[in-house]
């Protein structure tokens, strides 16, 4: 872990209280906890802007009575087989089935297969999570 560095921030009081409501409703236990969160996000925002590399997790429902969707998941996944790392299929009840699909990749095509899942008629509660990751250096 690197050295931590204290630094004094100077703020007008209004968006300082703003900022300490902000901190509570989002349960942060510390002002630092909260502004080392805030300069994370906004670091992850430009590696993303900047093509930089994500890893992440879609997630989605379907009914798998429906085959010719299920087709088309198969096909999106198949085109975009090199940035999935792995798809889980839960067989949630006799109709629905809960897939998680591991990506790496650039967040352009990221955001582009979490998009064209969630497009499809009849796929469900379509969610995509992803994080900033560093280039692999080995
Ligand atoms: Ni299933």
């Amino acid at each position: 872990m690197s050295e931590i560095i204290r630094f004094g921030v100077s703020l007008e009081k209004d968006l300082l209280q703003r900022f300490d409501r902000l901190i509570r409703e989002k349960r942060y236990t510390s002002r630092s906890e909260a502004i080392r969160d805030l300069i994370r996000q906004e670091m992850i925002k430009k590696e993303w802007e900047e093509g930089g590399q994500v890893a992440g997790a879609i997630t989605f429902i379907y009914d798998h009575h429906k085959r010719n969707l299920l087709n088309r998941i198969m096909d999106l996944q198949h085109d975009y087989n090199k940035i999935i790392v792995s798809t889980q299929h839960i067989h949630l009840d006799h109709n629905n089935c809960l897939e998680v699909v591991a990506v790496r990749g650039t967040a352009g095509e990221v955001l582009e297969l979490a998009d064209a899942l969630k497009a499809l008629k009849g796929v469900r509660h379509g969610t995509l999570s992803m994080t900033g990751v560093e280039k692999d250096t080995g």
